[in-house]
This record gives structure tokens, sequence and C-alpha cells, in this order.
């Protein structure tokens, strides 16, 4: 059976442990994994990722009929919520989050890590104008020194976003810690906490540098 493992440093970080994903995920991480069956990797495990980070949605009851009854039966209740990808990465998440929110809105940031010196540098931002009473599920593969992630999350609390789930494949300890401490409110899921970040900022085991091995740019 899965299990959802709560992270020791905060109760809001949570490890999906499930055969289903444990076994995708180290298919993900094989340097053979070529970039199309790594981004059906991707797909598969953010359903899976998708399913329980999205538990929390509220739904609203309206009457139905079936051939036997009428029933008040649960729908989801509005605002959908906006999914957001930190590009490029993110992208290859969006359409697994889609499939289970159809009505959600789609976002887009862009960062990219300075190979040098891990920082994130933003060129991109768009979100719905109405973002403020939504919810966020910003998604990228990777939390790795988690300077993307907590600047992802800043320029949404400077849109007044006041409620977001961070949807990731595999977090370093590091990066766990990082956006705990600046973002304590945060909920988080991902597939695995990996062990740690190596000297050039990768998560090991890791799968490498995941942008590129889903868009084939090695
Ligand atoms: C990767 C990844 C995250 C970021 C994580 O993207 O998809 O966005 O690194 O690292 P961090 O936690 O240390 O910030 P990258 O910057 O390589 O950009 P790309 O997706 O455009 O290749
Ligand atoms: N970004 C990646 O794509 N991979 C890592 O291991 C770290 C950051």
């Amino acid at each position: 059976m899965g299990v959802i493992k709560p992270h020791h440093q905060g109760k809001n970080f949570f490890e999906v442990c499930h055969p289903l994903v444990a076994g995708k995920l180290s298919l993900l991480r094989q340097t053979q994994t070529d970039h199309k069956l790594f981004r059906e990797l991707v797909h598969e495990i953010t359903l899976l990722l998708g399913y329980e980070a999205t538990q929390n949605l509220s739904t609203q009851e309206n009457e139905i009929q079936t051939p036997m009854e009428t029933y008040q039966a649960p729908f989801l209740a509005g605002p959908s919520p906006v999914i957001l990808p930190i590009l490029r990465a993110g992208i290859g998440m969006v359409d697994a989050l889609l499939s289970l929110m159809p009505s959600a809105k789609v976002g887009h940031i862009g960062l990219f890590r300075d190979g040098k010196t891990l920082k994130p540098h933003h060129y991109y931002f768009k979100v719905p104008q109405d973002s403020e009473q939504r919810h966020f599920y910003v998604c990228d593969p990777m939390l790795a020194t988690g300077g993307s992630a907590i600047n992802a999350i800043e320029q949404l609390k400077a849109h007044k976003v006041k409620s977001i789930t961070f949807i990731c494949i595999l977090a370093a300890p590091e990066g766990l810690a990082a956006l705990y401490q600046a973002h304590p409110e945060i909920t988080l899921f991902a597939a695995s906490f990996d062990r740690c970040l190596d000297d050039q900022g990768y998560i090991r085991p890791g799968l490498g540098d995941a942008g590129d091995r889903m868009f084939g740019t090695l």
C-alpha cells in the first residue's frame, strides 16, 4: 500500500511512497532512458503525484438525476486553480495536471540557474489577472538548491497569491530546508527526497539535467 510520508522538517512536505511511483522513478533516473520515454514517465509520475497533491480541493454539491433518483452530487468548487510550470522542465508536468483539473488555468514563469552561482535568472512571468483568489500548483521536476522555487513563490506572493502547493519529482534536503525557511506555509509533494546536492548543485542520486533530458538538448 502507498504511504505519504511527511518530512521531518515540516509536516507540510510529503514524499509519495508508492510502488508505481517508485518503479517509474527508477526508469526515469536511468541514463539509457531517452527523451521520449523520459517525457512519458514524467507525465505518469505527475498524474500520481497530482492525485495526492489535489486532495484538499474543495467540492460543492449540486442536484443531479441518476437513472434511479435525484442526488446531491459533489462537484469541484470554483474558482478553478492555476497550474504554474517553472520553464523549461515544468512544462513536462502540465498536461498531467490539466488532465486531472481540465478547467485549471495555466500560468508560466521563466527561470534558469546560472551554472556558476546557481542563482536563478528570471525571464518570463504570466499569470491570470484574478490570481489572488486562486490556488496555485507550481510544478518543476527538480528542487535542488531551492533557489528557483523560492523565487517563483516570491513572485506569486508579490501578485498577492495566498495559497500554493509545490509539486516536484526530486527534492534535495538542501532545497527543502531553504524552501521551508523562506516559505514555511508551502505544501510540497515529491516522488523522492533524495540524498544530497553535489558540488555542482546537482541532485544525487538524481537524474541529471531534467530540462535537457526531457527535450533532448543534452
Ligand atoms: C532546473 C530545474 C529547476 C532548477 C532547480 O532548471 O528544472 O527549475 O534547475 O534548481 P534549483 O533548485 O537549484 O534552483 P534549469 O535552471 O536548469 O533551467 P531549464 O529547465 O531551463 O534547463
Ligand atoms: N536541475 C536539474 O535539472 N537537475 C539537478 O540535479 C539540479 C538542478
